[in-house]
């Protein structure tokens, strides 16, 4: 498996990236953001993505978004293809991800808002602290992607202050002073958590 910086070169796997993220949403019938192929390809080109290839088979992707004028970035879009599941790929990615946007934005506080318990526990092993939607970003072309989420009307009845996913962020200031977490990862908390906002949130019929 090989895992490397995206370039112009990996345009080919553009459409077959939208569609594995795109069909495994539907699959899983939990809310995620749009991408385009286009999309996709500038991330490529701006050396701002991760991709995963076997061969020239495609197993895997992530991509740096940047916010806020570069106070924030969100490492996004991750996703493996279902064939590749479950081997560790997705932790391998969210590392390259994390040390290329640790590299091109050392000051920058890292995030992602995931609904995806294996994310939350990725995240968490590279350091990352689940934290209110108010420590994220304010840009609001951020909270715009959420606009195509089946969930978006729950962001906009709480006035953006919570939804299903979990915010999680990176602060390298904080991590700085505190190389420890304070905690041990729990996944039951995280998976408790979950349950607790879709019985808030979700009707029954549409608890997932
Ligand atoms: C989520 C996804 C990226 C995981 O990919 P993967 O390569 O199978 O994950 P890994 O094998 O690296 O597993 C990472 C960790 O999460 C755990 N994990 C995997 N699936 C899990 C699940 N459904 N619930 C809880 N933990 C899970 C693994 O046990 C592993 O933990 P470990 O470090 O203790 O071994 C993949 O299933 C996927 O692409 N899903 C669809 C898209 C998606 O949900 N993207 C995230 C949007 S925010």
């Amino acid at each position: 498996m090989k895992i490397e910086i995206a370039n112009k070169s990996h345009y080919q796997y553009a459409a077959v990236i939208c569609d594995t993220i795109a069909e495994s949403a539907k699959i899983r019938g939990t809310g995620i953001a749009k991408r385009t192929p286009e999309y996709i390809m500038t991330k490529m080109d701006n050396g701002n993505a991760v991709i995963a290839l076997e061969g020239d088979t495609f197993a895997g992707f992530c991509y740096i978004e940047v916010w806020g004028h570069e106070k924030f970035v969100a490492n996004s879009g991750l996703i493996v293809h279902p064939d590749f599941r479950n081997q560790g790929l997705a932790k391998e990615i969210k590392k390259a991800i994390f040390n290329l946007s640790r590299s091109k934005f050392p000051n920058a506080k890292i995030f992602g808002i995931t609904t995806g318990l294996a994310v939350m526990k990725i995240n968490y092993d590279l350091g990352y602290e689940p934290v209110t939607f108010s420590e994220l970003t304010d840009d609001p072309a951020f909270w715009n992607g959420c606009q195509t989420c089946k969930n978006f009307d729950i962001l906009t009845r709480t006035e953006r202050k919570m939804c299903l996913c979990t915010g999680m962020l990176y602060d390298p200031a904080e991590k700085e002073k505190n190389t420890q977490h304070k905690h041990e990862y729990n996944g039951k908390v995280f998976q408790r958590l979950k349950s607790i906002k879709q019985a808030i949130f979700l009707k029954k019929e549409k608890k997932k």
